[in-house]
């Protein structure tokens, strides 16, 4: 059994992922700096180490003692990257950075990192492979990219095995609808509780490869110990592309009738389709995607009435 870090564990994906690695009879530390993550989303049995990453003696006093670390602590929002590029620059370059020589030095066998797909920009060509060409339309999306060859170089040159893995549109329970950054699914499941209209940004026929976290959690984990993954770039998704008019509408057969969305203009940076191909992990990870979309839905709609 491993001592874990999970930097950003008081959020959304590092909380669900702390959860599992405890059920699993791994111990674990979370770091996080409850810019948006919640104490109360850190599980019983990990041990909370509170601060930011963007401090290097921070890093190194989080890292110490680990044998593997999840960094999932971001700024995870393309548009807040344009509006506020600098403090999302910090949280998601500086931070990653300071993560890797921490590990390093810690002599970790191995680092996880949240990659995303946004690095895939706005190529027509679908399913998105991780051999395509990169095309980064936002500050968010570069760092992220960023991290992903400091997590490759690190491999390289100092032997750090690390493994990123290009996340999609992940969704699910513990993901708050708390800001307009927020992920569109939580902030749609908001509208349809409180009978209020969605905006849509752009025609709504834009496409995302919502992914259940559950999912990812297993990717992650797989990704922590399997043989062939270290030095690469993994997308963990469904490989199925939803629209957001399509949401809504599922949102609707799951609740009864809604109010009509207000369509806005589309926002700047923003991809139209997203659709993972999902071939190299179920290669190099032994995965499959196991929560159907709509189930996925449900399982969320049921958590936000719980809470609300
Ligand atoms: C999301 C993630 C990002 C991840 C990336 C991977 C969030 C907050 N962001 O970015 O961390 O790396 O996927 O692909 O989870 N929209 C509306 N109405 C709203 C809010 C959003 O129409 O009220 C639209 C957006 O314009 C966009 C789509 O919904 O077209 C998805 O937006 P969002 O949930 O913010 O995620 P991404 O930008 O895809």
């Amino acid at each position: 059994m491993a001592q874990c870090l999970v930097t950003g564990g008081a959020g959304f994906i590092g909380s669900h992922l702390a959860a599992e690695l405890l059920h699993r009879g791994h111990t674990v530390r979370v770091a996080d700096n409850l810019a948006t993550g919640l104490r109360s989303n850190i599980p019983a049995g990990a041990q909370f180490v509170p601060g930011d990453l963007r401090d290097p003696d921070f890093a190194a006093e989080a890292a110490r003692g680990c044998e593997v670390v999840f960094h999932q602590a971001a700024i995870a929002s393309v548009p807040q990257s344009i509006s506020e590029p600098r403090p999302s620059h910090e949280a998601n370059i500086d931070a990653t950075f300071n993560v890797l020589i921490a590990a390093r030095d810690a002599g970790a066998r191995r680092v996880v990192y949240a990659a995303s797909s946004a690095a895939y920009g706005d190529s027509p060509v679908l399913p998105k492979t991780e051999g395509m060409r990169v095309d980064p339309l936002s500050p968010y999306a570069l760092q992220k990219l960023v991290g992903e060859e400091y997590c490759r170089l690190f491999t390289r040159i100092y032997g750090l095995e690390t493994v990123s893995i290009r996340y999609f549109n992940v969704f699910g329970p513990r993901q708050h609808p708390s800001s307009p950054y927020s992920g569109v699914l939580s902030l749609f499941i908001k509208c349809a509780l409180s009978g209020t209209a969605p905006t849509i940004y752009g025609d709504g026929e834009q496409t995302r490869d919502f992914t259940f976290v559950d999912d990812v959690v297993d990717g992650v984990l797989s990704a922590a110990d399997a043989t062939g993954a270290a030095g690469e770039v993994i997308n963990v998704a469904t490989g199925v592309r939803v629209s957001l008019n399509h949401a809504w509408a599922a949102l609707e057969s799951i609740l009864g009738p809604l109010e009509a969305p207000v369509y806005e203009p589309a926002r700047v940076g923003d991809v139209y389709a997203s659709q993972a191909d999902i071939g190299k992990a179920e290669r190099l990870l032994g995965i499959r995607p196991r929560v159907a979309f709509d189930e996925g839905l449900r399982r969320t709609v049921d958590w936000a009435r719980s809470t609300s």
